[in-house]
């Protein structure tokens, strides 16, 4: 068992505050993802919560017990590094084993624990190998394994798949999925590898600057990104992401921009307000009567099942996936329409998403009864 709390916690390097207020409640038996651009704090807050780093302020609990200023033994968490640190003169069975030696568990008690966690990892016929002997994969597999060995409440991995191959990072990330909902421990996992972080995680936590930008599942942050960075994160290509005016038209709302006017699924009156709009790449649908948005295609990226069709829209650019072929030529103009409830509206200033307060005593949405609003 294995709840996490963590309460304004805040790490200052000088003049750098690398983590700032950052709060999270972290269930037991979740998967907590970490995530966000390089420098952003993931693993100054991931080194405090295993006592590696004293915090300039906040707290941390385990299972409601503050600790804070405990030492890392002694917070009944393993962590899982970038780099194996591995001990190269020690045979895999050694490696794995080391920490209930430094514990002092009887020999008996060791090499049992240590041929379970092996035969868990797929391990067992390499365990008199030496880390040199072994694949990245496979070193990844004995640090994982030298983590579970305690039996800790809470794994804390920084990383752990970045020095592994396509290939075997994605399988790798299938056995810690695995992994994760046999042991039912606290998984809490650094990357900034978004396709990590919505492959695994129950939820995701994105961090900007030190601070958390936006805690939720991998559907939240995807599908209702609480700003710009968010929508600018996620996603592969990102959200197209560009200015443009909202205003009313024959009782609804619609989003217009140079080559775009789409309607929106929204009923309210509204004079010309600014926003940031944002569709999906995905979301772009090709369609030669398609007047939603407009213009020319500048340039046509096969990714073998599929093509990224880049777009001159007015003054910007935008990026269209489809199914290849898409049938779209470079010089040609190009129409596509768009779904209303897959166009997202942002506040210029802050850049925070905009939502259209409905209407609290009517069913149905009524003209000058809403507005929009930034929702924090
Ligand atoms: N020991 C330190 N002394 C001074 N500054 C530090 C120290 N450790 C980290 N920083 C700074 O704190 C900020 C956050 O660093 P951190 O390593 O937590 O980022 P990160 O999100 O893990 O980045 P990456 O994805 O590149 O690993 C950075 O600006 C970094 O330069
Ligand atoms: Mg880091």
């Amino acid at each position: 068992m294995a709840r996490l709390r963590i309460e304004a916690l805040s790490k200052s390097f000088g003049g750098t505050d690398a983590v700032r207020e950052v709060s999270l409640d972290i269930a037991d038996g979740e998967f907590l993802v970490l995530l966000g651009p390089s420098g952003c704090g993931k693993s100054t807050l991931l080194r405090m919560i295993a006592g590696l780093e004293d915090p300039t302020s906040g707290r941390i609990l385990l299972d409601g017990r503050d600790i804070t200023t405990e030492p890392p033994q002694r917070r009944d968490l393993a962590m899982v590094f970038q780099s194996y640190a591995l001990y190269p003169h020690l045979t895999v069975a050694k490696n794995i084993g080391f920490p209930l030696r430094a514990r002092r568990h009887s020999r008996a008690a060791i090499a049992e624990r240590v041929e379970r966690v092996a035969a868990t990892l797929e391990l067992s016929p390499l365990l008199d190998r030496r880390p040199a002997a072994l694949s990245g994969g496979q070193r990844q597999r004995v640090a994982l394994a030298r983590a579970m060995v305690r039996d800790p409440g809470a794994f804390l991995m920084d990383e752990p798949l970045s020095n592994l191959d396509a290939k075997l990072r994605s399988a790798t990330r299938a056995e810690l999925i695995g992994l994760h909902r046999r042991l039912g421990a606290t998984f809490l996992y650094v990357t900034h590898d978004q396709v990590e972080a919505m492959t695994m995680a129950t939820r995701i936590a994105l961090l900007n600057a030190g601070a958390v930008e936006q805690v939720g599942t991998p559907e939240e942050l995807y599908d209702r990104p609480r700003s710009t960075f968010v929508a600018g994160f996620l996603g592969s290509p990102p959200m197209n992401l560009f200015p443009a005016v909202v205003h009313s038209r024959d009782g609804g709302l619609r989003v217009r921009a140079d080559g775009v006017d789409a309607a929106l699924p929204i009923a309210d009156r509204v004079d010309d307000q600014p926003v940031i709009a944002g569709i999906r790449p995905e979301q772009l649908r090709l369609d030669p009567d398609g007047g939603a948005v407009r213009g020319r295609v500048t340039m046509v990226e096969n990714l073998g099942s599929e093509e990224l069709v880049h777009v001159e829209v007015g003054a910007t650019t935008l990026c269209a996936r489809a199914p290849r072929p898409a049938g779209a030529r470079v010089g040609e103009p190009i129409g596509f329409r768009v779904d209303p409830a897959h166009v997202h509206l942002f506040d210029p200033d802050s850049g925070l998403r905009l939502t259209w307060r409905a209407p609290s005593d009517t069913a149905a949405p009524e003209p000058d009864a809403a507005r929009a609003v930034p929702v924090p």
